[in-house]
C-alpha cells in the first residue's frame, strides 16, 4: 500500500475501484460524469506529478461511472516534462495498491494514415517505443524484465470494440508510436514510423503502458486523433489545435468511455 494509497482510502472509502482511467490532453469532461465524486488533488498524494506538471486538473477522481467504481486521473505527467520516462509511476502504482484491475489510458495523437482523419477514435492495439526510453531502466529484479507481447488486452479491446459498435460510434485500431516531445514530429520522422507500421503518434501512453503492466495492470487505450501528423496535413502543427481538436470529438470518447465502464465486473 503506497502513502498514497492509504490517503485515497481514507478520504474515498476501502471499496476497489475495478476501473481506473487516465485522461488525456483536452479529454477532461468525463470527470463531470462520475457521481459521488470524491476530488483529490494531486498535490495532497505523495508520488504523484506536482500541480502545473500535470497540466490540466491533476486531480484523482473517485466514484461511480454508470454503476462501476472507477478511479480517473485528470491530468498526466509526460516524459518531456523532466525526462523521467516513470514519471506517472507513482499514480500507477497507487491504482494498483487500491486494487484496480485494468487501466484504460487516453491521449490525444497525430495519425499517420490517411483514412483516420482528425476527430476519429483510435484503440491502440500495440506500440512501438520509438523514444528509445524505459520507466523501467534501474529498475531491480527479474519482475522488471515485462512481457509486452500482447500489452494492450485482448479482452478490453474486444470489449471497446463491442461499445463502440453498440452506439455506433467509428473506432478504428491501431498501432501507436511514442516520440519525447515536446517539440512535433518532422515530416521524415513520420514517414519512417509509417513504414515501420505505425498508424498514430504522440508523446505518452507507452511509459504508462510500460509500467501497468509491470504493477498487474490489464491495459486499454484509446487515442483521439487531433491532426494528420507531420508533413500530411494543410497547416502547421500547435498545441492549441491538439486541444482544439480534442474538444470537437470529446462527446464521443466520452460516451465510448462510459459505455465501456457500464457492467464493468
Ligand atoms: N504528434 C505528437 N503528439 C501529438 C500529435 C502529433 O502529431 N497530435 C497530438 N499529440
Amino acid at each position: 500500500m503506497t502513502d498514497a494509497a492509504r490517503i485515497v482510502r481514507d478520504r474515498a472509502g476501502a471499496e476497489a475501484p475495478g476501473l481506473a482511467i487516465v485522461l488525456g490532453s483536452g479529454l477532461g469532461a468525463l470527470a463531470s460524469e462520475v457521481e459521488d465524486a470524491v476530488r483529490i488533488p494531486y498535490g495532497d498524494l505523495p508520488g504523484f506529478p506536482a500541480p502545473g506538471v500535470a497540466g490540466h486538473a491533476g486531480a484523482l477522481v473517485v466514484g461511480g461511472l454508470r454503476g462501476t467504481r472507477v478511479a480517473l486521473l485528470a491530468g498526466r505527467a509526460h516524459f518531456y516534462g523532466h525526462g523521467e520516462a516513470g514519471a506517472m509511476r507513482g499514480p500507477i502504482e497507487t491504482l494498483a495498491a487500491l486494487g484496480c484491475e485494468a487501466l484504460v489510458l487516453s491521449n490525444a495523437a497525430g495519425s499517420t494514415r490517411e483514412a483516420m482523419a482528425p476527430g476519429a477514435l483510435m484503440a491502440i492495439t500495440d506500440h512501438l517505443n520509438w523514444s528509445g526510453r524505459n520507466p523501467l531502466i534501474g529498475e531491480g529484479g527479474d519482475a522488471r524484465f515485462v512481457d509486452l507481447s500482447q500489452a494492450y488486452d485482448p479482452a478490453l479491446l474486444a470489449r471497446l470494440r463491442d461499445v463502440a459498435a453498440a452506439r455506433e460510434i467509428e473506432l478504428h485500431t491501431g498501432v501507436y508510436a511514442w516520440f519525447s516531445g515536446p517539440s512535433f514530429e518532422t515530416p521524415a520522422e513520420i514517414r519512417a514510423v509509417r513504414l515501420l507500421g505505425a498508424d498514430a503518434v504522440g508523446m505518452s501512453t507507452v511509459p504508462e503502458t510500460i509500467l501497468a503492466r509491470f504493477c498487474g495492470l490489464r491495459v486499454a487505450a484509446v487515442s483521439v486523433i487531433t491532426n494528420y501528423a507531420a508533413g500530411m496535413g494543410a497547416g502547421p502543427l500547435s498545441h492549441d489545435q491538439t486541444r482544439a481538436e480534442a474538444a470537437k470529438a470529446e462527446a464521443r470518447f466520452t460516451a465510448l468511455i462510459a459505455g465501456f465502464a457500464e457492467g464493468f465486473a
